[in-house]
């Protein structure tokens, strides 16, 4: 039995947008609160995808964090400012991003090395009034000790809680999950943790609970995206994964301009995360669809599988 735990819904770039997050707090829910995929500045400028995402209007009755990709001050304090500037009191800090391209510019978990430059990029943003932080982040780049001298400067932001998937950047997404840092960090952080990896199921989250009652939940990332119902098995039926789908595929056919194909490569994209344990068969026809009518056909065979 799960008591006093958040279960959060961790970002996915691409995939965990304002549609999808307001279709599944609608549909399924079950979430303490969503995260934003990280905003970040290209060419001096914040990008349209990531306005569109955070505005208020599309996060209406969602309970929802906005997240900035954790990177040179100046350009930091250009998104906080925007978030602010559109009503936002709380901004999360992603210090987890592996991206070889993002983490080798010292962003994201490219930055734990650097210590200074943390220091650097949360004096700034303390600096700004009337906004609270929590942060997201690997126990380090290439080693598994940055977090230390990471940790020592959290005061500089006092987080409300802090996120952590235990394994380096360089693990990117397959490297097993190092539990005795987590164990270590439990021990020495001033504040609330948040356990993030590889959760597949609520038995999962009571086995990560009973380990660590002090710590304050966990957040799901990919299992969630397969499973849209995992923290409500309740609600895992046919009906509300084709209401799911419906709501997100109806959005992008009316407002993606680029044509069916622009549509069709969304929605592929799209089952590259979702209903992985559905009909092989059904999900193969999905990816190789060359037609929306194909697609649509195959989409179909597969909800009549479920
Ligand atoms: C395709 C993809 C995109 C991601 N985008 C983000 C992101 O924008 N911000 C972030 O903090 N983490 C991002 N992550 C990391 C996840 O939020 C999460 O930390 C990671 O997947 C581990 O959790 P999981 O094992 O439950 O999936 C991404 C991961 C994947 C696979």
């Amino acid at each position: 039995m799960i008591t006093s735990c958040q279960i959060l819904c961790a970002p996915l770039q691409g995939f965990t947008t304002h549609v999808w997050r307001s279709a599944h707090a609608r549909i399924f829910g079950g979430i303490h609160n969503y995260y934003s995929p990280f905003m970040r500045i290209e060419h001096g400028k914040l990008m349209n995808r990531d306005i569109i995402d955070v505005k208020p209007e599309n996060n209406q009755d969602v309970p929802f964090t906005p997240q900035i990709l954790a990177c040179a001050p100046s350009d930091a304090v250009k998104m906080v400012q925007h978030l602010k500037d559109n009503g936002y009191e709380h901004i999360n800090i992603n210090l987890g991003c592996p991206f070889p391209p993002i983490a080798l510019k010292h962003k994201g978990s490219g930055m734990l090395p650097y210590p200074q430059e943390v220091e650097e990029l949360f004096s700034a943003l303390k600096s700004i009034s009337g906004l609270s932080y929590s942060v997201k982040m690997r126990l380090g780049w290439q080693d598994a000790d940055q977090w230390r001298n990471i940790f020592q400067l959290m005061d500089l932001i006092t987080p409300t809680h802090i996120i952590v998937h235990p394994c380096t950047g360089k693990d990117q997404y397959k490297g097993n999950l190092n539990l005795e840092a987590f164990d270590e960090m439990v021990k020495v952080s001033h504040y609330p943790l948040i356990f993030n990896g590889n959760i597949q199921s609520l038995h999962d989250i009571e086995q990560i609970m009973l380990k660590w009652p002090s710590i304050q939940g966990v957040i799901i990332g990919r299992a969630l995206a397969s499973d849209p119902a995992l923290p409500c098995p309740e609600k895992a039926s046919p009906e509300n994964y084709r209401k799911f789908y419906l709501e997100i595929y109806n959005h992008y056919a009316a407002t993606l301009t680029g044509g069916e194909h622009q549509v069709l490569k969304k929605m592929q994209s799209f089952w590259e995360m979702f209903l992985l344990q559905a009909n092989r068969k059904c999900r193969k026809a999905i990816k190789k669809a060359t037609s929306i009518s194909s697609y649509e056909a195959a989409v179909e065979s597969l909800f009549g599988t479920l």
